[in-house]
C-alpha cells in the first residue's frame, strides 16, 4: 500500500510517496506565494496551499497505481490563523508563524493577563506567532472580519477539510495556539474566553494517528484513489519532522533547518520550563515535547546566498569556508524578530565584528555560525531544566549540507546522526496515515522500524573548544544591542 505525507512549508508543499516498508517511492514539490504586506508581517492565501497540493498530488502519483494509496496525512506549518465564514470561504489571508504585528496583543496576554495565568491554562505564555494574540489583533483591527468566523483553522487543517469536509485538528499543533491546555489535550475555556472566541469555532481535536474520515468522493475522483482513502489528523510540521526522524519516545532530540530552526526534545511526561522560554506542546506519538524555535535558520541562508550576493551555487560558497572556529564575523539571524529564546518581535538581522580584510566567506561562515549558535541559546535552557542530550539528529533543507551539519556538531558539542531521509515532516505525515491505517501498531513501533542513521557527525575536541569560545561572545550581543532595535523602524 502507498501512504502520502504532505508537509505544508512556508515556502512550498512537499508531497511524499511511501509505500508500507517506508521507501520513499517519489517526492514532489509546489511553490507559493508569501506576501509580507508590512514589514514583520507575514501571510499566505490558503487557497494557494490547496490547489498546489491537490496538483503536487496529480503529479506525485503520475505512474503508480492509484488504487493502492491506502492513507494521507500531513505535517504542517504551525500557529497560522486561518477563518473560514458561514460557507467555509477563507476571511482573509491566513497570518502566519513568523508574522510579528501582534506585538501589541503579545504584551496584552503576558503581561495584563499573565504569565503564570496562561502557562497554567496551557502549558505556555504568549509569542507574536501563537495564534491567539492574532485573534485579538482581527477583533481590533478588523471587526467586520472577525464577527463572520465561524471556524478557526491551523494550515494543514484546511488542507484536512477541504479533503474529507471535516474540521479537524490534532494536539501538537492546537499545542501553539495558546487556547490549548497542553496538559490534558483538551480546548481551555479560560483562554477561549479571554480571546473572545467559543469553543463551537475550533475544530475537533484528534491525536495525530487518528483518522478524521476519507476523502470526499468528489477529491477522490480528481486524484483518481478510491473514495476510502483515509486522512490521519496529522501533526505540526515540527512534530511531524520528529516523527519522521524517529524522535518519539523519551529524551531523543532533532533539530530542523527549515525556513525556522527548531530544536525538539520528546519527553514521555509532561513537562514545563519554569521562564516558559521553550513550548511545552503535545507530542504525535501520543506523549509531549519541549520545543526552541527560532523564526530564521536555513532561510538566513537562502537570503545571503539568492538576494544579496546573488547566487544558487551554495556549496561553492561553502567550499571557500576554510577556518572553522576563528571567525571573527558575527551574525545575528533575526531576520523576522526572534521567537525562541528572547520572545522579541523587533530584534532584527545585525553583522557585526566586520574588518577591511573580511572576505565574502567570512560573511557566509557567520551566517552558518550565527544560526547554530542561535539554537545553541535555545540548547543552553534545555540543559538548564537539567536535560542531558548528547545525539541528535537533524532535518530540513539546511541539513543537506555537510558543513552546517559540522558546525551544529561542534558549537553544540553533540553527535549529530544523519538519517537515510532528511524528509522530515513529509516522511512523519506518511508514518501517521500507516499507523492510522494499521500498518503500524503506533508511532513508535514505525519509527523504530522506518527510520535507519547512516552516519553520525561528531564533535572534533579542539574545534568544539574554539567554538565554545566563539559563542560565549555570540551570546553577548543581542544584549548588548537589544535596546536599539525598536528605535531602528
Ligand atoms: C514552530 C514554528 C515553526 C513553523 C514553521 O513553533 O513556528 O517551526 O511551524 O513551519
Amino acid at each position: 500500500m502507498y501512504y502520502i505525507g504532505i508537509d505544508l512549508g512556508t515556502s512550498a508543499v512537499k508531497l511524499l510517496l511511501m509505500e508500507g516498508n517506508g521507501r520513499i517511492a517519489n517526492v514532489v514539490s509546489k511553490e507559493y506565494p508569501l506576501y509580507f504586506p508590512h514589514p514583520g508581517w507575514s501571510e499566505q492565501k490558503p487557497e494557494d496551499w490547496y490547489a498546489q497540493t491537490m496538483a503536487g498530488m496529480k503529479e506525485l502519483l503520475e505512474g503508480f497505481d492509484k488504487q493502492q494509496v491506502a492513507g494521507i496525512s500531513f505535517g504542517g506549518q504551525m500557529h497560522g490563523l486561518v477563518i473560514l465564514d458561514r460557507e467555509d470561504n477563507v476571511i482573509r489571508p491566513a497570518i502566519l508563524w513568523n508574522d510579528g504585528r501582534t506585538s501589541e496583543e503579545n504584551d496584552y496576554l503576558n503581561n495584563v493577563i499573565g504569565k503564570e495565568t496562561l502557562s497554567a491554562y496551557t502549558a505556555n505564555i504568549s509569542f507574536t506567532g501563537f495564534t491567539a494574540s492574532k485573534l485579538l489583533w482581527v477583533e481590533k483591527n478588523e471587526p467586520e472580519n472577525f464577527a463572520r468566523i465561524e471556524k478557526i483553522m491551523l494550515p494543514k487543517d484546511y488542507l484536512a477539510y477541504k479533503l474529507t469536509g471535516v474540521h479537524c485538528t490534532d494536539v501538537s499543533d492546537a499545542s501553539g495556539m495558546l487556547l490549548f491546555d497542553v496538559k490534558n489535550r483538551r480546548w481551555s475555556k479560560e483562554m477561549c474566553e479571554i480571546c473572545h472566541v467559543k469553543e463551537t469555532q475550533l475544530a475537533k481535536l484528534y491525536e495525530s494517528y487518528e483518522t478524521v474520515g476519507c476523502v470526499l468522493p468528489a477529491v477522490a475522483q480528481e486524484l483518481g484513489i478510491s473514495d476510502t482513502v483515509k486522512v490521519a489528523a496529522g501533526a505540526g510540521d515540527n512534530a511531524a519532522a520528529a516523527v519522521g526522524t524517529g524522535t518519539v519516545g523519551e529524551g531523543r532530540c532533532n533539530i530542523s533547518l527549515g525556513t525556522s530552526g527548531t530544536i525538539f526534545i520528546s519527553s514521555e511526561k509532561f513537562g514545563v520550563d519554569q521562564n516558559n522560554a521553550l513550548h511545552a506542546f503535545a507530542h504525535a506519538d501520543g506523549h509531549y515535547h519541549l520545543m526552541g524555535c527560532m523564526l530564521s535558520a536555513a532561510s538566513c541562508n537562502k537570503w545571503w546566498m539568492d538576494d544579496i550576493i546573488g547566487t544558487q551555487d551554495y556549496a561553492k560558497e561553502q567550499a571557500a569556508i576554510g577556518k572553522l572556529g576563528e571567525n571573527h564575523v558575527y551574525f545575528l539571524p533575526y531576520l523576522m524578530g526572534e521567537r525562541s529564546p528572547h520572545n522579541d518581535p523587533d530584534a532584527r538581522g545585525t553583522f557585526i565584528g566586520m574588518t577591511m580584510d573580511t572576505t565574502r566567506a567570512d560573511m557566509t561562515q557567520a551566517v552558518l555560525e550565527g544560526v547554530a549558535f542561535a539554537l545553541r541559546d535555545s540548547f543552553e535552557v534545555a540543559k538548564s531544566l537539567g536535560i542531558r542530550i548528547e545525539r541528535t539528529k537533524i532535518c530540513g533543507g539546511g541539513a543537506k549540507s555537510p558543513l552546517w551539519k559540522k558546525i551544529i556538531a561542534n558549537v553544540m558539542n553533540i553527535k549529530v546522526d544523519v538519517i537515510e531521509s532528511e524528509e522530515g515532516p513529509g516522511y512523519g505525515g506518511a508514518m501517521l496515515a500507516a499507523v492510522a491505517c494499521g500498518e503500524y501498531a503506533s508511532v513508535e513501533e514505525a519509527a523504530e522500524k522506518l527510520v535507519k542513521v547512516v552516519d553520525t557527525v561528531e564533535p572534533e575536541p579542539e574545534l568544539a573548544a574554539k567554538y565554545e569560545a566563539r559563542y560565549q561572545q555570540f551570546r553577548q550581543i543581542y544584549p548588548t544591542v537589544k535596546a536599539l532595535f525598536p528605535k531602528l523602524k
